[in-house]
């Protein structure tokens, strides 16, 4: 194993090594018989600090390390150029990380795979079904009418519900946003979650959402063969879970395709469904991933821009100025406006930059690959890490600091492989149009009725629970203009 020291210097760029060294050579933390780096990790804050860790990890192994937990073994990248190398070279089909609980209940009851587990050319064949609508923003633009529908609700909530300004967990009433707009956009169907009386219905279905989510985690970690086996109360409440979401989701799902007369100009689900050569069975999974994959991801991102804001009272000022000089004061916020707006555009990313939400998305190589001076096998998991990566004071000059302005400059340098919350090449995000329209119009609709104000300016504590949370309620407040 190289030097510390060496480590760093050992991975330049260009990428391209004449002679490229093994996986084995690839620096990195303690590897301990059977725990490897686990106990280190442990002691620098535990799982819940893991990004902390990985960005330390970064800055002394320098743009590339290897880590292993327990038996799982992976390379983390933390360079544009890097990233720019892996994608240059990705094959037809990227793979992430299996996620072996949810196709563990697929099987179970004989369901198929939606896009986030799905793998090679079944992948391709539901990725390209929807891909053309849902990553083409003259398509996407189509569903501001939708998504406003949601946020005139959700902006009458935070008023009334408004206790001197404070909302009590606004990350809930975030995500009851979110789940409200995605199941509009997927099924045509209000559920009512913003309402004062949330119904049973919807309440069972976000809750399943929940539990879902929360028990799958350990299933990652330990064999989720053996959860099956010995019927553990983490697999019985896991399964019970996906019976719930799926039998409401195909409820929905049917209703829409039995509609087969004309359809509304922005029923970009309808026409997939109606148009797609996918099986029933496929439409069920791929629709339902895409609502899992929608919702707590939109929620947090919101989250982090409105703490943003809030921080950056300028910058906020800056962007309603945008808003009232764009949009006329007798009408509402749509889409057509958001073309308009640098300004508000260039806050959301730089939100996501300082605050994102996924702070590291996968890829297991389908072939040997040379990335830096490193000669990866096929198989190997690699962590693209893009917390790290926005956090690089390398990359992003006063990188600590929201700076809406930085994604403005003529003569912009900020490489566009340091900035992936969405992920990198054929396999990134699907909905990413749809959650930049739909967080775009929330920041204008919140900004242009309320000034977010700090209620303290203690620094915020964030921890890994999936995505990057805050470990205490938002210190924000909601004053009407
Ligand atoms: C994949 C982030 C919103 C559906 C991903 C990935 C990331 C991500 C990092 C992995 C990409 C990769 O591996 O390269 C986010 C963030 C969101 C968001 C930060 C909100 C701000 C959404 C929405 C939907 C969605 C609204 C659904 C409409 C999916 C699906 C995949 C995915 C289905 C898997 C795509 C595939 O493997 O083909 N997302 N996402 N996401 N996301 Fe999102």
């Amino acid at each position: 194993v190289l030097e510390e020291k060496d480590a760093v210097e050992a991975a330049p760029c260009p990428h391209a090594a004449s002679r490229a060294h093994s996986l084995d050579a690839i620096p990195g933390p303690t590897n301990w018989p059977l725990v490897g780096s686990l106990v280190e990790l442990l002691r620098k804050g535990g799982l819940t600090r893991q990004h902390e860790a990985l960005v330390d990890y970064h800055k002394k192994f320098g743009k590339i390390f290897r880590m292993k937990l327990g038996s799982f073994e992976s390379v983390h990248i933390g360079a544009p150029c890097l990233l720019e190398a892996l994608y240059r070279k990705e094959g037809s089909y990227p793979q992430r990380l299996e996620i072996k609980p949810w196709k563990a209940y697929r099987d179970l009851r004989d369901e198929a795979y939606g896009l986030l587990i799905l793998e090679g050319k079944d992948w391709q064949r539901v990725r390209s079904a929807f891909q053309q609508k849902l990553m083409k923003p003259t398509e996407v633009v189509k569903l501001d009418g939708k998504i406003n529908e949601v946020l005139v609700d959700f902006v009458g909530r935070i008023g009334n519900i408004n206790a001197n300004g404070k909302i009590e967990d606004l990350y809930f009433e975030l995500n009851k946003w979110s789940f409200e707009t995605i199941c509009l956009v997927l099924y045509d169907k209000r559920f009512g979650l913003l309402q004062e009386k949330v119904n049973e219905e919807a309440m069972n279905f976000i809750t399943a959402v929940k539990t879902m989510m929360s028990t799958f985690g350990m299933m990652m970690v330990t064999p989720v063969e053996l959860h099956k086996s010995l019927n553990t109360k983490t697999w019985q409440d896991h399964t019970a879970a996906w019976d719930r979401i799926f039998s409401t989701a195909k409820v929905y799902i049917d209703k829409k395709l039995k509609r087969n007369a004309v359809r509304a100009p922005d029923d970009l689900i309808g026409d997939i469904l109606h148009h797609s050569c996918l099986s029933k069975k496929e439409l069920y999974a791929a629709i339902t991933e895409l609502q899992i994959g929608g919702v707590e991801t939109t929620a947090n991102s919101m989250l982090w821009a409105i703490f943003n804001l809030s921080r950056n009272p300028g910058a906020q000022r800056k962007l309603l100025e945008e808003i009232r000089e764009v949009v006329p004061p007798d009408q509402d916020p749509c889409g057509e406006h958001i073309k308009s707006m640098p300004y508000l555009k260039a806050c959301l990313k730089e939100s996501m930059r300082l605050s994102p939400s996924v702070p590291f998305t996968s890829r297991t190589l389908d072939k040997d690959t040379v990335l830096g001076d490193y000669a990866i096998p096929k198989g190997t998991v690699l962590m693209i890490n893009t917390h790290a990566l926005g956090s690089n004071e390398e990359y992003f000059d006063d990188g600590k600091q929201f700076k809406p302005e930085r994604w403005l400059r003529e003569n912009s340098t900020i490489n566009p492989f340091a900035h992936v919350p969405f992920g990198i090449g054929k396999r990134m995000c699907i909905g990413r149009r749809l959650a930049e329209l739909q967080l775009q119009l929330a920041m204008c609709w919140l900004v242009r009725d309320y000034e977010i104000v700090a209620t303290d300016n203690e620094p915020l504590d964030v921890i890994h629970s999936g995505l990057l949370v805050p470990n205490r309620e938002l210190p924000v407040a909601f004053i009407r203009r």
